[in-house]
């Protein structure tokens, strides 16, 4: 059986945060679920994670997708102490285990495959490394032709090894048994009298066995230690999720501003205009065409959708209707094919049939309308009498005036008319015109009248 860990007990003092450093997030998506799908791509049955500080919001988030293991601040702090940790937890010995930093979420499967063929082609561990052009931070590699011999940590490296660009990546693949006895063999390194799980490399090999190298790119290996670092991951894996897009049949005008989440789907032919952010949870359909400046977060947007300068969160939209610009379609608005939501439209917790237009300056909440329905500009749903949210109904074809307040609850019949202005507190029944307004009176002579009395 073969085991993957994940270190994410350390304080990550770097990110300055409340937030657990591997909680933090790259493209929509917490740090550590990047290691977890790399650790279950290993081939691990279930991911031990290590915790530590704030294990507490690691728990929350990932729940019963791993395994823990805690780690004692009292029995050592740094990398090593962290993998001892885990180690009551491998009872196989006969497999392999890949180690893995939390913080570490550029890498691909090719570089897990790469560690293993070493350690199944007889070697006893294999790291991951990386040629860096500013190689500042990170373990320094000591290489003797192909064996790795040592990694060095920026603090403990001397001039010579500084100048080393090969750095260590922070994804290891060791032989189980091995594993334990080498990490009973890590000695504390002062200052701060830290385990280093990098001492592995020269335990094993003073153990005689072999450690060998597997390579990566510069970019896959960037860790997050800061939120400098987080920005740099960020870049690269927005631009591999932009790039995956693309090469499926998306257009997307200007990847340089345009941000879209991990597990975003987009159809063929869709265009993404710049300065749209597609947050987590989203789908578009094929052709669709989202323009300027769209926020769209945890939405479904079918076929043919044209959306506009627009903010929609947890929506649906149906196929070849029209949104915006500056349109806000707040979670719950489910709207139909071939509808028209205009300017300065806010939609809430309800439901639009098909071919309803709603063109300009409404807000609908909490009700339910049905199709073919025209709302003239500034309609609104009074919707909440201070203490509830109550619904309201309006029936297919219903042709609703501008200005009017439809007070809730209150059902408007099909094909029923309401006259611009009215303040609608009573149903109105199918194919009736609801008037609800003072009739206009017009006074003539009355501005002559006041000035002669002095009063204009
Ligand atoms: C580590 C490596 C370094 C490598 C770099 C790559 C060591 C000693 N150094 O340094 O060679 O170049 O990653 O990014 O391993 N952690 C614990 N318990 C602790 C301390 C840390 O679980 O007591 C966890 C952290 O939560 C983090 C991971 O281990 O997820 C790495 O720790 P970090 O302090 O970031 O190590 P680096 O200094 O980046
Ligand atoms: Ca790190």
């Amino acid at each position: 059986m073969d085991y993957a860990i994940v270190l994410a007990a350390g304080e990550g003092t770097r990110m300055k945060s409340a937030r657990h450093k591997v909680l933090h997030e790259l493209c929509g998506r917490p740090l550590i679920d990047y290691s977890i799908d790399l650790a279950l791509a290993a081939g691990a049955e279930k991911p031990i994670v290590v915790i530590g500080d704030k294990a507490e919001q690691i728990t929350a988030h990932l729940g019963e997708r791993a395994a823990y293991a805690r780690q004692d601040f009292q029995m050592g702090y740094g990398t090593g102490a962290a993998a001892r940790a885990a180690e009551g937890l491998l009872n196989d010995e006969s497999g392999l285990c890949f180690l893995t930093a939390g913080d570490a979420p550029l890498f691909g499967l090719e570089s897990l495959l790469a560690l293993r063929k070493a350690v199944e082609g007889g070697a006893a561990a294999a790291a991951l490394l990386a040629e860096m052009s500013e190689p500042f931070g990170y373990g320094r590699a000591v290489m003797e032709g192909e064996t790795l011999i040592d990694i060095v940590e920026e603090a403990a490296a001397s001039e010579e090894q500084k100048a080393i660009k090969l750095v260590n990546v922070s994804l290891y693949c060791v032989k189980t048994a091995l594993l334990k006895a080498a990490l009973q063999r890590l000695k504390p390194h002062p200052p701060k009298n830290e385990l280093y799980l990098t001492d592995l490399v020269p335990i094993l090999t003073e153990m005689g066995h072999e450690v060998r190298a597997a390579f990566c790119a510069e970019e896959d290996a960037l860790g997050v230690n800061d939120r400098v670092q987080l920005a740099r991951a960020q870049k690269v894996m927005q631009r591999r999720i932009l790039e995956a897009q693309m090469r499926a049949g998306v257009t997307i005008i200007d990847p340089s501003n345009t941000y879209i989440d991990f597990g975003v789907t987009i159809g063929a032919d869709s265009v993404i205009h710049p300065g749209c952010l597609l947050q987590r949870g989203t789908k578009i359909g094929p052709n669709c065409t989202i323009l300027q400046n769209c926020r769209i977060e945890g939405s479904i947007l079918e076929e043919g959708v044209r959306v506009e300068s627009s903010t929609l969160r947890e929506a649906h939209v149906g196929a070849n209707t029209t949104v915006g610009p500056n349109a806000h379609l707040r979670p719950g608005a489910q709207i139909g094919p071939n509808c028209r939501i205009g300017d300065f439209v806010e939609i809430k917790n309800s439901r639009i049939g098909a071919g309803t237009k709603i063109s300009h300056l409404t807000y609908v909440g909490d009700a339910d309308l049905g199709e073919g329905i025209n709302l003239g500009c500034g309609v609104v749903f009074s919707n909440y009498d201070g203490k509830a949210h109550l619904r309201s109904r309006v029936g297919d074809r219903a042709f609703i005036g501008c200005n009017v307040n439809l007070i809730a609850p209150v059902t408007v019949g099909e094909e029923a008319y309401i006259a611009a202005g009215s303040t609608i507190t009573q149903d109105v029944e199918p194919g009736a015109l609801a008037i609800a307004r003072e009739r206009q009176r017009n006074i003539p002579g009355w501005v002559e009248k006041r000035k002669k009395e002095g009063k204009l």
